[in-house]
């Protein structure tokens, strides 16, 4: 399952947002050589990990195996932020009702064909932008995602021309969030609605379960 982890919950999550940030820095610096995120704590964090950020994080039996980052728009972001000329033909788009995607991981030993928690992870966002009126999603990404996105069926539209940046080819871009995209996503590798976690599903330590009936 999916859990979303925002300001509001974020204190029954503490070990798991810890066991990301590492995560995230063996994956960023370790393995993609993305060396201007290395710190010394071993924990990937950046200026973009504030109160305001959501994280949808899939865990199993305690463990992150899989997450993203969504931040609002109207708040500072990558593409405003530092990669402005990735808008430079259609500008930046920000709204209450758009969020900007960044940091989608899967562990290394759970990639793949046979793995379904990339896919999770993508139905997850679809789910959650549904669910909270979130019409579009902003991403810096790497022109490589393009064919993937266009295989689920996503409407996904370029801001800007690709560029180079660090050796990578990336371009900013604009996802629709619909129904369609979320319904197609969980098709492709035949997952389960809802994926995401209930809120109410996990409790903090010591805390009862309220009975409603
Ligand atoms: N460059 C180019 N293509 C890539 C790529 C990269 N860095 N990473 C993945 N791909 C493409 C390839 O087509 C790959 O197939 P191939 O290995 O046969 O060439 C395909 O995606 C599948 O990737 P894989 O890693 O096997 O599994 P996955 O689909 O389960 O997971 C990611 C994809 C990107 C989530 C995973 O590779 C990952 O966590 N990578 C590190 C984090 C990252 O780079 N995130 C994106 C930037 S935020």
């Amino acid at each position: 399952m999916i859990h979303v982890i925002d300001a509001g919950n974020r204190h029954l999550y503490g070990a798991e947002l810890e066991q990301h940030y590492k995560i995230r820095h063996q994956i960023y610096v370790g393995e993609r050589k993305w060396m201007a995120l290395e710190r010394p704590d071993g924990r990937e964090i950046d200026q973009f990990d504030t109160a305001d950020a959501t994280y949808l994080l899939a865990i199993e039996n305690g463990r992150v195996v899989g997450g993203t980052r969504l931040v609002p728009t109207i708040c500072p972001h990558l593409m405003a932020d530092v990669f402005p000329f990735l808008a430079d033909v259609r500008g930046l788009q920000r709204g209450s009702d758009i969020v900007e995607w960044t940091r989608i991981f899967v562990v290394p030993e759970r990639r793949g064909t046979d793995s379904k928690i990339l896919h999770s992870v993508l139905a997850g966002m679809f789910e959650y932008c549904l669910a909270n009126d979130i019409a579009a999603i902003t991403v810096v990404m790497e022109t490589w995602w393009m064919p993937r996105f266009l295989e689920l069926g996503w409407e996904v539209r370029p801001l800007g021309l690709p560029t180079m940046i660090d050796g990578m080819n990336c371009v900013g871009t604009i996802i629709t969030v619909s129904e369609d995209a979320y319904r197609r996503t969980l098709a492709f590798k035949d997952i389960d609605a809802p994926v995401i976690l209930s809120h109410r599903a996990k409790r903090a330590p010591g805390e009862r379960r309220i009975s409603h009936g």
